[in-house]
């Protein structure tokens, strides 16, 4: 599919990962509208950074509400536009570590997993969920009668989830779960939909981590012997987004790493 002249939305386009994606879009030639957490002094300052193909919409992906006005605000943008939704990247998501049984033997907190499980499971299928509606009434482009793409953000953790990350790996474990079921719902529009699991990449995210964890980390890369860049991930969307054969997969993109257990 064309990237050109169509506009995608990008939750946590406000940083790392999706921002990046954000700039390779536009320089694609497409539309990018960001839903992030961040305030609206730092969404009109990214909007002055990015230029006129880009559009801030404060958004926190926990609640249904506020993500139904971050995508009805995107759906009158695009009025004004006239360049049609052509897919949705929902890469917000947050990381709060924390062993089953603490140093003392207490379980971990319910309000962190069910706040892990929100932001990066339910904000995912809810941001999607609500996207997709609009998306599945554009005119089908091409020969294939594509409409759009999702493309969800899993991680490494889904396959070698490190101590302390049981609530992310199951996150991220499920978005990796969802991509085929949903590309098999979804088909029938012309929509197809890709999970990408990347290993470390430098982020905001990431530099939250300690030295010792981030050696760990970067240690198990076996090619190159780094952490990924944020445009080397953006650069695996804009090709998904341009590949039709890419549909119902789950994509690592971590440098041959397995993550130890840390
Ligand atoms: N960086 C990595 O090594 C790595 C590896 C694997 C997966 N991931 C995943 O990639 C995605 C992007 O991560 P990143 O590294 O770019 O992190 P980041 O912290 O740089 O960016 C995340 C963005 O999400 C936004 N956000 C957080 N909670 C939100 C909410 N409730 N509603 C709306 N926006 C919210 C933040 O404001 C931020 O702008 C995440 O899903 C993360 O789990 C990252």
């Amino acid at each position: 599919m064309k990237i050109q002249n169509r506009t995608f939305i990008i939750s946590g386009g406000a940083s790392g990962l999706g921002k990046s994606t954000a700039l390779e879009i536009i320089k694609a030639g497409g539309y990018v509208a960001i839903l992030d957490l961040s305030d609206e002094e730092t969404g009109r300052a990214l909007e002055k950074e990015l230029g006129p193909l880009a559009k801030f919409f404060h958004c926190n992906v926990l609640k249904t509400e506020s993500i139904a006005k971050a995508v009805q605000g995107t759906v009158d943008w695009i009025k004004e536009t006239g360049k049609p939704l052509g897919g949705v990247v929902p890469a917000a998501g947050i990381g709060l570590p924390a062993a089953t049984l603490d140093r003392n033997g207490n379980a971990f907190d319910m309000d962190q997993v069910d706040l892990v499980l929100g932001v990066n499971l339910r904000g995912t299928i809810d941001l999607i969920r609500q996207s997709v509606e609009h998306l599945a009434k554009v005119d089908p482009e091409g020969p294939d009668g594509e409409r759009g793409v999702v493309i969800m953000v899993s991680s490494s953790s889904a396959f070698d989830g490190q101590y302390g990350q049981v609530s992310y790996a199951a996150s991220k474990g499920a978005v990796a779960s969802m991509a085929l079921p949903m590309s098999r719902d979804l088909a029938k529009y012309g929509i197809r939909v890709v999970a990408i699991a990347p290993s470390l990449f430098t982020t905001a995210l990431t530099a939250m981590m300690s030295d010792r964890v981030r050696k760990s980390l970067e240690a198990s890369f076996i090619f190159p012997n780094r952490a990924g860049n944020p445009p080397e991930f953006s650069f695996l969307v804009k090709h998904i987004i341009e590949n039709p054969m890419f549909n119902g997969a789950v994509i690592r993109i971590d440098g041959a790493s397995r993550l130890s257990k840390l």
